[in-house]
């Protein structure tokens, strides 16, 4: 992991903490395990809405095994605050009962978005399902959710870019990175 970064940053970022070449590489890492896990067979790649977006599609052109993609949208955070409430906004469109599914997340925090969308899918009766996940903060769980393609362990700070958002801002930065204590002021640029 690397703290510096040639992409131009953000003026809101006050550093960045996984560059785009280090997530770039683990992305790389990860798509060539699920080709070697998942040989002969035709996973379900489930993007959980909206973190995920970025993540999934790298994952996707990097995966060569046939495979499909769905996706789900749940909603626990308001800001940069988890209310411990899971609600689900989306549902998937094809049923995946009997499928192998790999549920696509941008991070596990204290672990309820997952624990809440495994226990919803396992009574669809999937073949399998596995968590593969971007970032992970293993300091901040309440719920018993591990990874079976994990990319980073990172602290417990509050993290932006590569899909996550603080209020809906800095999805589209190419890097994970920490906002400046002025960014949350609402002094953001
Ligand atoms: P959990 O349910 O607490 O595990 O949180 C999972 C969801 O919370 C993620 O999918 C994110 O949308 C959001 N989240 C958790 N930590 C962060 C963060 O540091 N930055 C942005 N979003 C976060």
């Amino acid at each position: 992991m690397t703290t510096q970064n040639t992409t131009a940053m953000h003026p809101d970022i006050e550093r960045v903490l996984i560059s785009e070449e280090d997530i770039q590489a683990k992305i790389a890492e990860i798509a060539a395990k699920i080709d070697r896990d998942y040989e002969n067979r035709t996973p379900v790649l489930i993007g959980i809405l909206k973190g995920s977006v970025l993540f999934l599609s790298d994952l996707l052109k990097r995966v060569t095994i046939d495979c499909s993609i769905d996706f789900m949208c749940v909603s626990s955070y308001e800001g940069d605050k988890s209310t411990g409430v899971v609600r689900l906004i989306l549902d998937l469109r094809e049923s995946i009962e009997g499928k192998d599914i790999l549920l696509v997340e941008d991070i596990i925090d204290t672990g309820l978005t997952l624990g809440y969308l495994r226990q919803n899918l396992m009574t669809r009766k999937p073949r399998s399902l596995e968590i593969v996940s971007l970032l992970d903060k293993p300091d901040t769980r309440k719920v018993t959710i591990e990874a079976k393609y994990p990319g980073f362990q990172i602290p417990n700070e509050f993290v932006v870019g590569f899909g996550l958002d603080y209020n809906e801002r800095y999805r589209n930065l190419p890097y994970i990175g920490v906002l400046k204590p002025a960014a949350y002021a609402g002094e953001g640029a």
